[in-house]
């Protein structure tokens, strides 16, 4: 059967107090707005529409791609009225999902559910029964048993004193058959406390004309909560980053702390992986057996294999990581760093698209940019490549068993022969031959007799 989802991202969304619309704040690194698309995707063929308003522009940007069409809400009168803007373009037939751009976190499975409730044209409502409805719209249902039918959706705003006591809620998430839902909204009013019209009061159409109304329960809050705030935005976020991580213990992982972790993105991970306090993990990542991640490191697209240290406070970005090698604390490997087996990298020691062969070792305050590095490689503290000339970047080629003193400047291009030395502070301009030790750099004298200059004396 035909199904349109419709995505609600019209409103201001005043207390972000933000420039930004509130639907393209991030949660766990992603825009509000694209949990929802990638939620809608999950559910197969359908027709996706989203309504814009506030921030029109930016929001179409940013959906621009995802084959979902945006449809403008201009000026925003109510969520009746942002339905009644898509209803040239839903279908004639099937259902029709309505879900909020600034509810992230709502799953498929919820959703789908919803959608079925629906055949056999059916009004399906997602509610929730909260002990802090204040805000929301109440279900009205008759007698006052929870099984009682559905008569209503009353607005807080236009509740009496007795229908405010009503804890269950309308979630804002509905289904309903698109043919209905269509008749419905173009005979909405704006005769209420808010001068709005009102997309719940569809619910009391359909009592009228003797439709069924269902109302099925969220399974947990965190799936129906929306963003008003800051304040939600980063309570939804800790909820979010928990169930990740709980999901990840579930697979095994150990973490030192489920609420000092944030996955902004994807995680894979092998058998007996631990994990410290503060780590924040982005794009995709995969950890292997037995790697251990160190405390407050932020590592994005990374591939680390089994057995592999990362000590504190290191960065990773695009990199890979070899079995058993060691990094960090305070390393930083960049784009297109390749660690081999065994390989270390120390303390302050930054690697950009270069490769380091099994065993090499860089352990101190030093930089390899555009560089081969071959197996069993030493490199000093306080060596660099000087990779860069102002306008083009150069390779340093460094052979097997070649061992770089301390403070040594590589000028690229150049080529170190395998197994040669190079000596402490040398700066190094042409290829070294292999196995011979290599010295560039003045040579040290002492002047006899040499005085400090000094200051005039006063007279
Ligand atoms: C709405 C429901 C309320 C429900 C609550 C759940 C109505 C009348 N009320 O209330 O029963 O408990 O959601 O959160 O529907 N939007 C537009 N255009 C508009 C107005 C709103 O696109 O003209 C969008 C907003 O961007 C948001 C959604 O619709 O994504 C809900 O709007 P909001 O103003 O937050 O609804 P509430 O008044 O809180
Ligand atoms: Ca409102």
């Amino acid at each position: 059967m035909a199904l349109d989802i419709v995505i609600m991202a019209a409103g201001k969304g005043t207390r972000m107090k933000s420039d930004l619309p509130k639907v393209l704040h991030r949660l766990a690194g992603r825009p509000l707005l694209q949990h929802v698309l990638d939620t809608a995707s999950d559910l197969g063929r359908a027709r996706v529409i989203v309504i814009t308003g506030h921030g029109a522009d930016a929001v179409e940007d940013a959906i621009a791609g995802s084959g979902a069409l945006a449809v403008r809400q201009m000026p925003q009168l109510g969520t009746g009225h942002a339905i009644q803007q898509v209803v040239p373009h839903l279908g004639d037939e099937g259902t029709t999902l309505i879900l909020n751009g600034d509810v992230p976190l709502i799953e498929a499975e919820t959703a789908r559910a919803l959608v079925e409730a629906c055949a056999g044209n059916r009004l399906a409502l997602l509610t929730i029964e909260l002990d802090e409805p204040t805000g929301y719209g109440r279900i009205l249902r008759s007698g006052d048993a929870m099984g009682g039918r559905v008569l209503g959706i009353v607005e807080h705003k236009d509740a009496t004193a007795a229908q405010r006591v009503i804890r269950e809620v309308y979630t804002g998430i509905m289904a309903a058959p698109t043919a209905m839902l269509k008749r419905w909204v173009m005979a909405l009013s704006n005769d209420n406390a808010q001068r709005e019209y009102y997309l719940t009061d569809i619910v009391e159409m359909a009592v009228h004309e003797r439709v069924p109304v269902v109302a099925s329960h969220a399974r947990a809050e965190t799936e129906v909560l929306g963003v008003n705030s800051p304040l939600q935005l980063a309570d939804l976020e800790r909820r979010f980053q928990r169930r990740q991580a709980d999901a990840l213990m579930e697979a095994g992982v150990r973490m030192a702390d489920p609420a000092r972790f944030d996955l902004r993105g994807e995680l894979l991970t092998g058998r007996d992986v631990e994990i410290d306090v503060g780590c924040i993990f982005e794009g995709q990542v995969v950890l292997g057996d037995e790697v251990r991640i160190g405390a407050h490191c932020v590592i994005r697209d990374a591939e680390i294999a089994n057995g592999a240290v990362i000590h504190p406070y290191t960065h990773i970005e695009g990199a890979r990581i070899g079995p058993g090698a060691m990094v960090g604390p305070y390393a930083r490997l960049r784009t297109g760093a390749d660690l081999g087996a065994q390989v270390h990298v120390g303390n302050f020691v930054e690697v950009k698209n270069s490769t380091l062969a099994d065993g090499a070792k860089a352990n101190h305050l030093a930089y390899l940019g555009d560089a081969t590095v071959g197996e069993r490689v030493n490199f000093g503290a306080g060596s660099i490549t000087a990779n860069y000339d102002g306008a083009n970047k150069h390779r340093t080629v460094i052979g097997a068993d070649v061992h770089v003193g301390s403070n040594c400047v590589l000028i690229a291009p150049v080529s170190l022969g395998e197994g040669g030395t190079i000596g402490g502070g040398s700066t190094i301009a042409k290829d070294t031959p292999a196995g011979q030790l290599t010295v560039a750099r003045a040579r040290q004298v002492s002047l006899a007799g040499w005085q400090r200059p000094r200051k005039p004396s006063k007279a």
